[in-house]
């Protein structure tokens, strides 16, 4: 449900993101990704935050599920951003960085341990990745969108039942956008660590 909204209102969420002042979360996430480092923008909406990565030096790529979102971003960006889903994802061990931004949030809890074991297996050991979701507890429908809600806890939880991960930081923010000062968000930086078995799975 949450891609057709997207579809339906790309041109106002454009208009209300791509401006977005992430300096704060993108300055604490790159500090951890080697200079030049491959990125991957993971639900990248705008491409707002793959263009900043990419001014800065890196390699970077990004995908939606929205067609429209991904047509507005690759115009923003000049990258080719690819239409697919968290669910296509097939990377193994492949990027240095994986920064989602607001995009794990629309997925349903019982499916987020599924997407989540894509994301680990698309980071390098050692890599860095980014997940923010909205400050809460709920799972909620609204205006056309699902939202799962994340604490902290809730966040770990999910995190100790997956293998090689380490929790580098968890932190609550305002929203930076106007007017929006009342949300709150739930940022995490995870890192994937070398496994201890030598007979890793992919
Ligand atoms: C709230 S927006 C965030 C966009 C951008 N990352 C940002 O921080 O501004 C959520 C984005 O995730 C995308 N999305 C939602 N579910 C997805 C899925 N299963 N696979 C890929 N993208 C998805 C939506 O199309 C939308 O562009």
């Amino acid at each position: 449900m949450s891609i057709e909204f997207y579809d339906r209102n790309s041109e106002s969420f454009f208009a209300q993101t791509v401006s977005a002042d992430m300096s704060a979360a993108q300055n604490r996430f790159l500090q951890h990704v080697p200079r030049g480092g491959r990125i991957l923008d993971a639900g990248c909406g705008s491409g707002r935050d793959a263009k900043a990565f990419v001014g800065q030096g890196y390699e970077v790529e990004a995908f939606d599920a929205s067609a429209e979102m991904v047509r507005l971003a690759a115009a923003h960006t000049g990258l080719p951003i690819r239409q697919m889903t968290f669910q296509d994802m097939q990377w193994n061990r492949y990027f240095d960085g994986i920064w989602a931004s607001a995009s794990l949030l629309h997925v349903p809890r019982a499916e987020l341990p599924g997407i989540m074991s894509k994301f680990k297996r698309a980071l390098r050991p050692g890599g860095m990745w980014y997940v923010s979701f909205k400050h809460g507890a709920s799972d909620r429908d609204k205006d056309g969108r699902h939202f799962t809600d994340m604490t902290e806890e809730a966040l770990r939880t999910e995190l100790k039942a997956m293998q090689d991960l380490e929790v580098v930081e968890i932190w609550v923010s305002e929203d930076v956008r106007p007017n929006r000062a009342s949300e709150f968000w739930l940022s995490g930086l995870i890192r994937r660590v070398a496994s201890a078995s030598s007979l890793e799975e992919s």
